[in-house]
């Protein structure tokens, strides 16, 4: 999504407060090893949405899923009641922990997201690439435990760091949502937050699927029904972008989102003629490189690999007497189903890997992960073309991670990744959310 970086930090007020501390996050006595949040596809948008317990009293807080989202942002205009909100003083450890060294002044009756000597933050709506000023916040998230088959008891963070944004920010996001929950790479993601909270690995795993899907936050397993524990994962580096890929951003700062070393893409083993330098991410300017994010539906590609990856698989194809027909927006290629078999992993079409940081570290993606059905009879190619001046030259979207299990561990800076559970004989549906509480 093409968006305008740009330096918010113009627009705080900068004052000078006296630092105070603020307590981190006391977990109850019941320590869990891992948690988990249900993650369910949105029909309409396309979009992941998962639930956020939190405030006094608790309310289900209905949010986007946002894997390289910096962090867990809420509308506070409206309707945001909590006896437990609290704002972090400018200065304090938790507005430095949050990488916030700007300081607000809100010109309106006091009310949740409209405090004084509080430090600024930047909401970012992740799907339509608009970002706004907020401020940071403290509230309770009540969050449940797993042992990696089923949830287990619901424990409690007392001090979650979030960010108030405005009700105009939910525009463009799935009906009935309050805001974004970030799981990027940041101190403030959710994913640090919680490993934090509870002396966990900081280390979380995804299974998104058309339907209701699962997260799970510290360690494993990772046992879907009937019964199988996903192991054996591929493992890639995790790779960082030195400038941010937000919508707006302080000058300096990184990218929250998780980009990996694709050095090549085949199909059915034959490489695609790209220009490679594509792939790598530029250090002065963040441009290129591969990232994974689950606000794309499907992955985008730059128009030079977008238009030589089609190419190639509709060579492919065509060597298989698969149909081409006419294409139907927004996909560049769709053919007819009468020729095509369908196997375990989805329709019998040429496979497509990407090649990571060696020959032998592929990504493979069956027809399960690449046709999507868009009439009875008619599948296309389910990738988009990201323009010429793609920000970031191939974004890996929701639909060709659907049924895979993928692992972020943030400590070794590791993706680990199961390629389709389809093989495995499960699906990332098949998590029980039956609870043992
Ligand atoms: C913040 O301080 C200003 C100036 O003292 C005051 O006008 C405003 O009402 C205060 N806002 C809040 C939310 O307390
Ligand atoms: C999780 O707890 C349930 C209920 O006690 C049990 O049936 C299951 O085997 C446990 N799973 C693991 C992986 O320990
Ligand atoms: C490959 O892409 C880079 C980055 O956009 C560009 O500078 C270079 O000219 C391209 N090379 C070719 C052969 O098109
Ligand atoms: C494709 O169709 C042609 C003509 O019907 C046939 O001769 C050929 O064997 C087919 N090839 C494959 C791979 O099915
Ligand atoms: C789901 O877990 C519950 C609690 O352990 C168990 O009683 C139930 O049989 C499980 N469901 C299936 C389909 O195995």
């Amino acid at each position: 999504m093409a968006s305008s970086p740009m330096n918010f930090s113009i627009l705080f007020l900068f004052i000078l407060s006296l630092s105070s501390s603020t307590s981190l996050a006391q977990p109850s006595s019941f320590r869990p090893k891992a948690l988990l949040l249900p993650v369910t596809k949105d029909k309409s948008t396309l979009q992941y949405t998962t639930v956020i317990n939190q405030r006094t009293p608790l309310v289900a807080a209905s949010v986007v899923f946002d894997l390289g989202g910096r962090e867990l942002w809420v509308d506070c205009d409206k309707g945001y009641v909590s006896s437990t909100y609290s704002s972090p003083r400018c200065r304090s450890a938790v507005c430095s922990r949050a990488g916030s060294n700007s300081c607000g002044i809100c010109f309106s009756p006091p009310r949740p997201g409209c405090s004084n000597n509080t430090c600024g933050s930047i909401p970012d709506n992740t799907v339509t690439g608009t970002a706004t000023s907020g401020e940071y916040a403290i509230d309770v998230v009540s969050i449940q435990s797993t042992n990696g088959s089923n949830p287990g008891r619901v424990v409690k963070i007392p001090n979650f760091v979030f960010s108030c944004g405005s009700t105009f920010l939910l525009k463009g996001l799935a009906r009935g949502t309050v805001g974004m929950a970030g799981m990027g790479r940041h101190n403030v993601g959710l994913p640090s937050q919680f490993a934090a909270a509870f002396s966990f690995n900081r280390k979380f795993a995804v299974c998104l699927t058309s339907g209701r899907g699962v997260a799970f936050y510290g360690n494993g397993p990772y046992v879907f029904l009937p019964g199988i524990q996903i192991s054996r994962l591929t493992t890639t580096p995790l790779l960082i972008n030195p400038v941010s890929t937000a919508s707006a951003y302080a000058s300096g700062e990184k990218s929250s989102e998780y980009f990996i070393g694709v050095s090549d893409i085949r199909i059915v083993d034959k490489s695609v003629p790209i220009n490679k330098t594509l792939l790598k991410i530029v250090a002065s300017t963040g441009f290129g490189g591969t990232k994974i994010s689950t606000v794309d539906p499907y992955t985008v590609m730059e128009t030079s690999i977008f238009n030589a990856f089609t190419s190639a698989f509709v060579r492919e194809a065509a060597a298989r007497n698969i149909t081409r027909v006419s294409s139907v927006k927004p996909f560049g290629a769709c053919f007819s189903t009468q020729n095509v078999g369908v196997t375990r992993v989805g329709y019998a079409v040429p496979e497509i890997q990407l090649v990571l940081q060696s020959n032998n570290v592929v990504w493979r993606i069956f027809g399960a992960n690449s046709m999507v059905s868009v009439s009875d009879d008619v599948i296309c190619l389910g990738f988009v073309d990201g323009g010429v001046n793609a920000r970031t030259s191939v974004v890996i979207g929701g639909f060709q991670l659907e049924d895979n299990l993928i692992e972020f561990d943030l400590a070794s800076n590791r993706l680990g990744f199961s390629s389709t559970l389809l093989g495995r004989r499960t699906n990332c549906a098949n998590f029980n959310f039956t609870s043992t509480a």
